[in-house]
């Protein structure tokens, strides 16, 4: 599946959409050079996980764990203060619409620095690569494709004619049904 996307702005809202089709255990790798967009995709997929926490490159500590609140983690439709019509009561915050996600964390790493991809897995993340619970997301995942598993999911993303327009490569479904100019 090709995406092209003419702006940063574009860019963070593909990861959103793409976040919604999640249901943990996923492995996303990206591939492109410098200033490609890796950070920006992976913003946007930490916004449609409604993940609070500005999202920085984790370049110089390698792996950055966020914790994601299992209720809104890929239930777009998820309602706060609701009144409860049962018990009258004012509920803090309930899921709707789709089964609750068992999403708990976003793990995202830059291997961009790596030297071998030895220094992850000392650190712990074949834990996160297997868990279920955890969607693990790697810039230049190039560097350490020995590690991902089977199942893992490609970004590859190219510089477009345009200063502002990338290219996104996505091996398997998700965005299929996202609507962003498709190349
Ligand atoms: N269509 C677009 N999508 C994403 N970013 C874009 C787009 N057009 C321009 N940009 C700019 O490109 C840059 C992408 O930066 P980003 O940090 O995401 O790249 P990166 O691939 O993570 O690079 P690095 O390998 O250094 O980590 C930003 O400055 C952004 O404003
Ligand atoms: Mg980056």
């Amino acid at each position: 599946m090709k995406i092209t996307t003419q702006s940063e702005k574009q860019t963070l809202n593909l990861g959103k959409k793409i976040a919604k089709q999640l249901k943990g255990g996923e492995v996303i790798g990206l591939i492109g050079e410098l200033g490609a967009g890796k950070t920006v995709f992976i913003k946007g997929l930490a916004q449609g996980l409604n993940i609070k926490k500005t999202i920085t490159s984790p370049t110089f500590v390698l792996m950055k764990v966020y914790p994601v609140k299992s209720c809104e983690a890929g239930s777009p439709t998820a309602k706060f203060n609701r009144v409860n019509p049962i018990n009258n009561l004012r509920q803090r915050r309930i899921c709707l619409g789709r089964k609750q996600s068992t999403i708990n964390n976003f793990i995202h790493v830059d291997a961009y620095r790596l030297k071998s991809a030895q220094d992850l897995i000392d650190i712990g993340i074949k834990d996160y690569l297997s868990k279920k619970t955890a969607v693990t997301v790697i810039e230049w995942a190039d560097q350490v494709k020995n590690i991902l598993p089977k199942n893992r999911i490609l970004v590859k993303i190219k510089m477009g004619r345009n200063p502002n327009q990338r290219i996104f490569e996505i091996n398997n479904q998700y965005g299929k049904s996202v609507r962003v100019q498709r190349t």
